[in-house]
């Protein structure tokens, strides 16, 4: 079974998106261990302090190297990780290749920064792969992880059902993209269903979705340059 372990100051963001829809059954099903760390639970001192301000000044707190030290030596004294990722907008830019490449792995820790980072000894010391979501800067590294988790959890084998096949999805098409959907009523307030969906023609259906596909890639792709 596959193990993440995710590394957090702020745990509770990621209680309930892995406890709900297809995440939380690919766990049930035993396909998945998503095991949540709260750095708190490895501070020391009378304080049980996490963070502190950078050297050489500067605005907002870095989270300190003893408590993720720490944390990240326990969890490497129990088993092999194939990964540790430390989540950043510095980063390598995630996409699908990197959501299947990293779904054939047995053990992944997330790192979740948060303030205005982590101290670099952590990243320099243990990060494998440091990765972004996009351009744009979140308040920690939780909503990062969360996407990285969602995206690779539904490629582990037995998580999907047939009829929900991620072979099918967007980006593992050809076309990049899938297919706009239809479902009941075919006539909605005079808007019609494409008749060729409900021909019963399966070759022209798979072509006329690989076409609309494309279509819609290169709209949107023109649209984000
Ligand atoms: N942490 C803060 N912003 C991020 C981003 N865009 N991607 C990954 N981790 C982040």
């Amino acid at each position: 079974m596959m193990r993440i372990d995710v590394i957090s100051a702020v745990p509770d963001i990621l209680v309930s998106p892995l406890n709900e829809s297809i995440i939380k059954r690919a766990q049930n099903k035993k396909l998945v261990d998503i095991v949540i760390h709260d750095l708190k639970d490895y501070a020391t001192g009378k304080y049980k302090q996490i963070d502190d301000k950078p050297y050489g000044g500067g605005a907002g707190m870095v989270l300190m190297p003893e408590p993720l030290f720490k944390c990240i030596e326990k969890l490497l004294s129990e088993r092999k990780y194939d990964n540790i990722i430390f989540l950043t907008p510095q980063g390598k830019r995630f996409n699908q290749k990197k959501a299947n490449a990293l779904s054939l792995n047995d053990n992944i820790i997330m790192i979740c920064g948060h303030y205005k980072g982590v101290d670099q000894r952590v990243v320099d010391t243990f990060a494998t792969m440091e990765i972004s979501i996009g351009d744009y800067v979140l308040s920690g590294g939780e909503l990062a992880s969360l996407v990285l988790i969602d995206s690779i959890v539904r490629l582990i084998p037995g998580v999907l059902g047939d009829s929900e096949a991620a072979l099918t999805d967007s980006f593992q098409v050809s076309s990049g993209f899938d297919a706009p959907q239809y479902t009941r009523p075919a006539d909605f307030k005079g808007m019609k269903v494409p008749d060729i969906l409900v021909s019963g023609d399966h070759k022209k259906i798979f072509d006329w979705r690989e076409d609309e596909g494309k279509k819609k890639y290169r709209k949107v792709k023109r649209k984000n340059i």
